[in-house]
């Protein structure tokens, strides 16, 4: 994408409120402070998250999101976000206000670094879900997922997050925060908007056709 273009779109004001729904902003510095986190300082840091996100970020319990594999980038907006109530989260939100910038960097290169969940369980029948990420649906105007989160889910450019192998509950319950809005840390809205045109159904089929993506 070319420079200026690049600076618009940051300019541009977010969707759904004034106040930036993000405080992070990927400039040159920003990016090469996360790139240069350290992951073995991080994996000590990262004693305190396996008891909800797994040894090595692969969470075994429904409610709690998998890190391992994410991208790194998004991993530390996510923590930022949560330590600046960009995100809430009752539990995340006083755990990231603990974390410097730079424990925030070493963590996110530490999770990234681990290989991400394998899919655990057989695909059932989603075509729906399945159109819905690799067509979208004109009528509502809606993207295919895969444009942005990628055709094997893994995510890319700095914060569109993987999708791949995550607890399906997790992805469920993320997707009706955007959906509602309670969670809003998405740039210019784009989350939001998607989520509040999908009904109750295609979000839970949605979340199970993540999880099971190989
Ligand atoms: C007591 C359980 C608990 C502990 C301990 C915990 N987390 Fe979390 N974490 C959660 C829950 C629950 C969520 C989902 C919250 C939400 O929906 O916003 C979450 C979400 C996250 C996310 C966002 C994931 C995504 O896909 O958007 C990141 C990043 C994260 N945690 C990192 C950490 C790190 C790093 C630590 C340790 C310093 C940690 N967590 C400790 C429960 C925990
Ligand atoms: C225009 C690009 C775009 C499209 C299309 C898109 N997403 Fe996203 N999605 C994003 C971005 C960017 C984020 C990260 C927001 C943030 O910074 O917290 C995200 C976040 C998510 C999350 C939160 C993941 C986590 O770990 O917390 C889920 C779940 C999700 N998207 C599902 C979907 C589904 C399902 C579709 C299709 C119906 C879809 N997305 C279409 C850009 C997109």
């Amino acid at each position: 994408m070319n420079r200026l273009l690049l600076s618009l779109i940051l300019a541009a004001p977010a969707l759904a409120s004034a106040a930036p729904s993000s405080q992070v902003a990927w400039t040159p510095e920003q990016l090469n402070f996360v790139k240069a986190g350290n992951a073995q300082k991080g994996r000590e840091l990262a004693a305190p998250c396996t008891a909800c996100h797994g040894t090595i970020g692969i969470s075994e319990t429904p409610a709690f999101p998998s890190l391992a594999g994410q991208l790194p980038t998004y991993l530390f907006k996510q923590l930022q976000d949560y330590a600046d109530s960009s995100r809430d989260n009752p539990i995340m939100t006083g755990i990231a206000k603990g974390l410097s910038k730079q424990d925030m960097a070493d963590l996110a290169a530490w999770f990234a670094s681990q290989p991400a969940s394998p899919a655990a369980y057989d695909s059932a029948d989603l075509k729906n879900a399945e159109t819905l990420v690799t067509q979208g649906d004109n009528e509502r105007l809606l993207v295919p997922c895969e444009v942005c989160h990628g055709n094997d889910g893994k995510g890319q450019k700095l914060d569109i997050p993987a999708l791949a192998g995550q607890q399906a509950d997790y992805l469920s319950a993320t997707l009706n925060a955007f959906k509602d809005a309670s969670r809003h840390n998405d740039v210019y809205g784009k989350m939001r908007l998607i989520a509040k045109t999908l009904t109750e159904k295609e979000i839970e089929e949605l979340g199970v056709y993540y999880q099971d993506m190989k």
